[in-house]
């Protein structure tokens, strides 16, 4: 539906019953070109009313109301109640090449989301900017950082909608920051207005519909899930191998080791490091055969050298981003004087892609992509340069802030083709709406402090809510050093964080588990296996974000949105891993710490003991047990201890169910760790629903074709009022004390059966 106005035309597009595509322009519509957005429209409106001054356009969710002179469009739910919409007067602007909405700001109105942003989880009465950044060791209000994602939820009166501004160039949201509460805004610095406005009863509902539109993640190698230890750089191949060999003789578990820049000669994007790394393939197969995988670091700069394979390719078929006169444009970063690949070309993407055969051939299974905001020295590409834009042609000004994003899609598809069959794993500091397609995103170069800890909880929680699920920081943190006890909560922290990787800047401290004496590496030892034992529950929790965008670490804000306590300062960074965690990271400093429960009960993890929810509580936080509860109702499900994800756990599964009042339901899953075969139906898929009232466990009957790997279960049932027995599909099965907890009763069965019931 296009409708014009005395300033302006725009385009109101339905792409769901509960979202809505505007798109505003001055003059005409261009092609339309998004790197973010993957979903298409649906048909149009059920109902168009027209009146003399307005339109009523009608889905069965969503009314909106079009105001033509002057424009101003608001969207109604079906009880007609406003969600939001332009500001009285003001609507849609422009000022020289910018442009901005400026909407109505509810007195009561809070923003989450908005992706990689520092600043509180409210982010009511403040303002950021998106303009991805290489920032190292930021501070912890600094904006813009990496990453890019206009996108947040507003939440009034009971009310969930999200905005999704699909301007890639320079945008600025403004939450009420400088407007004394008469409007919020946001505005980019070039092209069109052109947001998707999304509605939903809930937080998670608007995640959903975010993610529907711009894609969620495929599974990520299983390996991707265990521990990682990085430092900028390990080498030569002798000190990587010896500290894969530490990892193992110190049985202290890992899955990953990453090559920062050293691996390569000069720097050079797909190169070997002749003296430092002579036989890459033989030491990489050495590492493979102890359970350890391999990520490289690759930066998008290609060094200016003849003879240097890839600069001569690129040369040769016009790949490189380029002034107006046809030069290429040159930046620097490590290796030199280098020209930078025009992501934004299919056949340089391709290109970009085949590359990879240099890292995949000797066995590279992860590419770790850096410097792809793109950093140069001097911070600046000048605004002229262009690119090819899918052969619309743009500048810097519009491709910045998806360049990121274009290289892991590279990056991504590239490798996946190669590594024929198995799962790649892709990670990205730069990115855009839309980097869940392709990467897992970490949070670039922190600092070792407690406050950086902190902010890294919020960062995640913010991307998680902004479509983003497998992210995490650097554990430990990047610069500076930690002291003991910081790196020992980091890392208990990390343990419940989606990608957990340990990073350190080149120069400082050793930084691995074992670094800071027996005592930590004890505690890192147990905070690490643990994470181990717990993967059959936290792949399950990426299952849940692979179908539904619902991320990994959950933000209290998207179960509890409406609950004013979860955004008070001292509670902020509470935040949900899986269903059934409630994770209170306290700093390193504190051996007690408050921690707000929302309602039901929880159970502290380790001491059995139960809250009351809907309260807050003093508890203890010594290093070696960082408050973690588990959900009264809730249901874990834990393996035994490996060493790595390349060993099979023993084939005993156990299931917690912590008793509550109130049931729950929680899907497991399971599928080969390595293949998209699950994409063909191959997986293990069951709901585990407890009902209090009915005592009464089910295990559903399995969907899918792939056998799982745990031939019996053992159910622990905690907090239960204590018996002998329990039946398992109307078989008598003898319970037994657990661990000699008092409280906690244990129950082994066979798996095979297709469903399951246990009454207690
Ligand atoms: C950048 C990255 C960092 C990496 C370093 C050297 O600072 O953010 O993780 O170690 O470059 O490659």
């Amino acid at each position: 539906m296009i409708i014009t106005s005395t300033n302006a035309r725009v385009a109101i597009s339905v792409y769901a019953p509960d979202i809505i595509r505007v798109r505003g322009v001055k003059g005409d519509f261009k092609k339309d070109i998004s790197y973010a957005v993957v979903a298409d429209p649906i048909g149009g409106f059920s109902s168009i009313r027209e009146g003399s001054s307005e339109l009523v356009l009608s889905t069965e969710s969503l009314k909106v109301v079009v105001t033509k002179n002057p424009l101003g469009i608001q969207f109604f739910n079906k009880e007609g109640k406003l969600i939001d919409g332009d500001e009285k007067g003001l609507g849609i602007g422009w000022q020289g090449s910018e442009v901005t909405s400026y909407r109505t700001l509810f007195p009561e109105e809070r923003f989450i989301g908005l992706g990689e942003k520092t600043g509180p989880l409210d982010r009511r009465g403040m303002s950021f900017v998106n303009w991805n950044t290489d920032h190292p060791a930021y501070g912890e209000q600094d904006d813009p950082l990496y990453v890019s994602v206009p996108f947040f939820i507003g939440l009034h009166d009971l009310t969930v909608y999200g905005i999704f501004f699909d301007n890639s160039s320079r945008t600025v949201f403004d939450f009420g920051a400088s407007t004394d509460s008469r409007f919020y805004s946001f505005s980019a610095a070039d092209g069109n207005m052109n947001y998707y406005f999304l509605s939903s009863s809930s937080v998670a509902g608007v995640i959903e519909k975010y993610t529907y539109l711009t894609g969620r993640m495929k599974m990520p190698p299983y390996w991707s899930l265990g521990y990682q230890q990085c430092r900028w750089s390990y080498y030569p191949d002798t000190e990587v191998l010896n500290l894969a060999r530490t990892f193992r003789s110190k049985k202290i578990p890992a899955d990953v080791i990453y090559l920062d820049i050293h691996y390569m000669d000069g720097y050079k994007i797909f190169t070997w490091h002749p003296e430092r790394f002579p036989r890459p393939k033989e030491m990489i197969d050495s590492l493979k055969s102890m359970g350890f995988h391999v990520v490289t670091i690759v930066d998008p700069g290609i060094k200016i050298e003849k003879g240097y394979f890839a600069y001569e390719e690129g040369i040769r078929d016009d790949y490189f981003a380029k002034y107006p006169g046809g030069d290429y444009y040159v930046g620097s970063v490590w290796p030199g004087r280098c020209h930078f690949p025009d992501f934004t070309k299919k056949e340089v993407r391709e290109w970009w892609g085949k590359s990879f055969s240099a890292l995949t051939r000797p066995g590279v299974e992860g590419f770790w992509n850096d410097m792809n905001e793109p950093a140069v020295w001097g911070q600046k590409v000048p605004d002229a340069v262009r690119f090819y834009k899918e052969g619309e042609g743009g500048t810097i000004r519009e491709i910045h802030n998806v360049y990121g994003l274009q290289m892991a899609r590279s990056t991504f598809e590239g490798t996946k083709s190669l590594l024929n069959g198995k799962r790649t794993f892709v990670l990205t500091r730069a990115a855009f709406s839309g980097i869940q397609r392709y990467s897992a995103v970490w949070t670039g170069d922190n600092f070792s402090s407690d406050e950086h800890m902190m902010l890294a909880v919020r960062l995640v929680n913010s991307m998680g809510i902004s479509g983003i699920a497998f992210t995490g920081p650097d554990v430990g943190g990047f610069a500076g050093d930690p002291s003991a006890g910081l790196f020992a909560r980091w890392m208990s922290i990390g343990a419940y964080t989606p990608f957990f990787r340990n990073h350190k800047e080149y120069g400082m401290k050793r930084q691995e588990p074992w670094s800071f004496g027996e005592e930590v590496e004890g505690l890192a030892k147990k905070f690490i296996s643990w994470r181990y034992q717990l993967l059959p529950y936290i792949y399950s929790a990426f299952h849940e974000a692979s179908r539904t965008g619902l991320p990994v670490a959950r933000s209290l804000a998207i179960d509890y949105p409406f609950n004013e306590n979860i955004y008070r300062e001292e509670f902020q960074n509470e935040y949900l891993f899986g269903d059934n965690f409630l994770i209170a990271p306290a700093s390193s400093k504190e051996k007690y710490c408050k921690v707000y429960l929302p309602q039901g009960g929880w159970y502290r993890l380790g001491s059995e003991q139960l809250y009351a929810g809907d309260q807050s509580v003093i508890v203890e936080s010594p290093l070696e047990d960082l408050p973690v509860f588990v959900r009264a109702g809730g249901v874990i499900t834990v393996q035994s201890l490996i060493q790595s994800t390349s060993v099979k756990p023993s084939d005993t599964l156990q299931i917690h169910v912590y008793y509550g009042n109130r049931g729950s339901n929680f899907v497991y899953y399971e599928d080969d760790g390595q293949t998209y075969e699950y994409e063909k139906g191959v997986f293990h898929r069951r709901t585990i629903s407890f009902d209090p009232p009915g005592g009464e466990i089910t295990l559903s009957k399995v969907e899918g074709s792939y056998a799982s790997k745990f031939k019996t279960v053992d159910m622990i049932l905690h907090g239960f009022e204590k018996r002998n027995q329990i039946s398992v599909n109307g078989k008598t099965v003898i319970t037994k004390s657990y661990n000699n907890l008092p409280n906690v009763m244990q129950a082994g069965f066979d798996n095979s059966e297709a469903e399951i019931k246990i009454k207690f």
